[in-house]
């Protein structure tokens, strides 16, 4: 698939695999999400640009490789993208922060926006959308919309669970945003909830029904 990247490593699948399971408790769950969100961002970050620096080691000078380019902006899709924060935040620290308030309403499916905070400077900044569930995708291209409103420029988006209707749906839209993914499942059931997938994402992680 067209940008779309499936993150293989067998930490992602195996901790994927706790995740899915319905015995997992609340706390397991929101643990493996950290986990998984650590290892998300080390591949989504894979190819970001380096510049060469001069530094001085105990033992002499030397050119040594620094990330350039302006500090990230890391976009979580409350509630259940904050479950992914806090692991990419253990690897970029510095990255700046935009959140992003939408739920699906249950009947329509459709994403309503009930809180956006974004870095004024966005545009030249490398913007990371995370959310566990891409199902309908309409939450994704919702907050994705409302980046680019803001200015974002370049925009990648990461998850955890994806559905094929999701992806495609996301990808016309949105056909300049790449996708990672620890899985892409079957298909979306008639709620729009993605099976076999792991449920409500935002329910499991914060335990409430
Ligand atoms: C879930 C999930 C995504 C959205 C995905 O959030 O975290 O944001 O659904 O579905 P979609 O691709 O069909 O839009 P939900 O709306 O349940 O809100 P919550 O995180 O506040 O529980
Ligand atoms: N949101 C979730 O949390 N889970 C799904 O399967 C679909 C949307």
């Amino acid at each position: 698939m067209d940008n779309v990247t499936i993150v293989t490593h067998p930490l992602v699948q195996h901790k994927l695999t706790l995740m899915r399971d319905a015995e997992r408790s609340t706390k397991g769950f929101r643990q493996l999400l950290n986990e998984i969100g650590m290892l998300l961002c080390y591949e989504v970050t894979r190819d970001l640009p380096v510049e060469m620096v001069e530094i001085r080691t105990p033992l002499q000078a030397m050119m040594a490789p620094r990330i350039s380019g302006k500090k990230l902006v890391f976009a979580p899709i409350l509630r259940a993208g904050v479950g992914f924060l806090d692991g990419m935040l253990d690897l970029v620290p510095s990255a700046r922060v935009a959140h992003i308030g939408l739920y699906r309403d249950p009947e329509t499916l459709k994403a309503v926006e009930y809180y956006f905070k974004a870095p004024v400077d966005i545009d030249d900044r490398l913007t990371i959308v995370m959310d566990p569930m891409l199902a309908t995708a309409n939450s994704a291209i919702a907050a994705i919309d409302l980046l680019k409103k803001r200015g974002a420029r370049e925009v990648r988006f990461v998850c955890l669970l994806a559905a094929p209707e999701g992806v495609a749906k996301l990808r016309g839209a949105h056909p300049d945003v790449s996708i990672w993914t620890a899985a892409v499942d079957e298909r979306l059931n008639d709620h729009g909830y993605i099976v076999p997938g792991l449920g409500d994402a935002g329910d499991r992680m914060f335990g409430t029904k």
